[in-house]
């Protein structure tokens, strides 16, 4: 990130805020400002560090909130997006196929809809489109069907409601893989995953100074896939505008690296949840 001491700072995702804290450290006078729409995260952050600063906000509302606290420009946003291992192994927050629990999946609890409400009044077509683009569930209209017939005589209300629902669709040779899909396309819904991140792309150009960074981690290949076209094209839809010498003039950042950096072997063995992650690096161009 080119973290300079007197620089100021956005951890959009501060979740237990090893992020946070490792930035803060680099710090003389400069800030972090710290972002989670998490009501645990934030309890967790109750700590005094002089270079902290923690908002209780989905980051989608970034500017707002910067601008709130008096800063209309910033040196570098880091985002680690996704579920914080708190979040997933929680029990009683529905995030993890593994526990019996209450579908609720909300990383903002203030917020009315969870992965229950969805199930419960979704039609079969919007079901279908959700786990098949959220999830790439293979079988996704059978899914769908599925949930549509039980939800007549029985409630979907918990994970083990979920899986009595669908036990006899459930590919054997890839249980584990199935339900992770079926999790990660409700999760993704019930907190608008890709919606909150195109909204928090959108914002940077006028929020990131000149030779700025953009550090950007994600765990699946939606996310990464925004995150890429945005960098490559000043849109997370991809689309360029060129000039007519066939520069890209809508772009306003440029890659520092043009692969996605993955986790090491070794951080692999050690941290099994960074097998996924992709962090794309970006400067904000002059
Ligand atoms: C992968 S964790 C971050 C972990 C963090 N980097 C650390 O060092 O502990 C993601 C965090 O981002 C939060 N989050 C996800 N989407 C968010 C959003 N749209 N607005 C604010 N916080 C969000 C989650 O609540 C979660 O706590």
């Amino acid at each position: 990130m080119k973290i300079k001491a007197d620089g100021v700072y956005v951890d959009v995702t501060y979740g237990g805020g090893g992020h946070s804290k490792a930035i803060a450290s680099l710090l003389t006078t400069g800030k972090v400002i710290a972002f989670d729409r998490d009501a645990d995260a934030i309890k967790n952050s109750l700590t005094t560090n002089k270079n902290l600063i923690v908002i209780h906000s989905s980051f989608s509302n970034i500017t707002t909130e910067l601008n709130s606290i008096g800063i209309s420009s910033v040196d570098g946003v880091l985002a680690d997006l996704g579920v914080s291992s708190h979040q997933f192994d929680e029990p009683q927050r529905g995030f993890a196929f593994r526990f019996d629990s209450t579908l609720d999946m909300r990383m903002d609890v203030r917020q009315q809809i969870t992965a229950a409400t969805i199930l419960k009044t979704y039609t079969a077509k919007e079901l279908q489109n959700m786990f098949s683009l959220y999830g790439e569930v293979r079988n996704a209209a059978t899914v769908a069907r599925e949930i549509v017939a039980y939800r007549q005589h029985s409630a979907i209300a918990t994970t083990a409601d979920l899986r009595k629902c669908v036990s006899h669709i459930v590919p054997k040779s890839d249980e584990n893989g199935f339900y992770a899909r079926l999790f990660q396309a409700l999760r993704i819904e019930v907190n608008q995953e890709l919606k909150e991140l195109e909204l928090l792309l959108q914002q940077l150009p006028d929020l990131i100074k000149a030779e700025g960074r953009l550090c950007v981690m994600s765990y699946h290949s939606l996310e990464d896939r925004l995150v890429k076209n945005f960098i490559a094209s000043g849109n997370v839809q991809g689309a360029v505008e060129q000039d007519v010498f066939g520069n890209i003039i809508s772009k306003t950042f440029t890659a520092i690296n043009k692969k996605p950096i993955e986790a090491s072997e070794e951080e692999k063995t050690n941290n099994p949840r960074s097998r996924s992650a992709r962090l794309r690096v970006a400067e904000r161009i002059k």
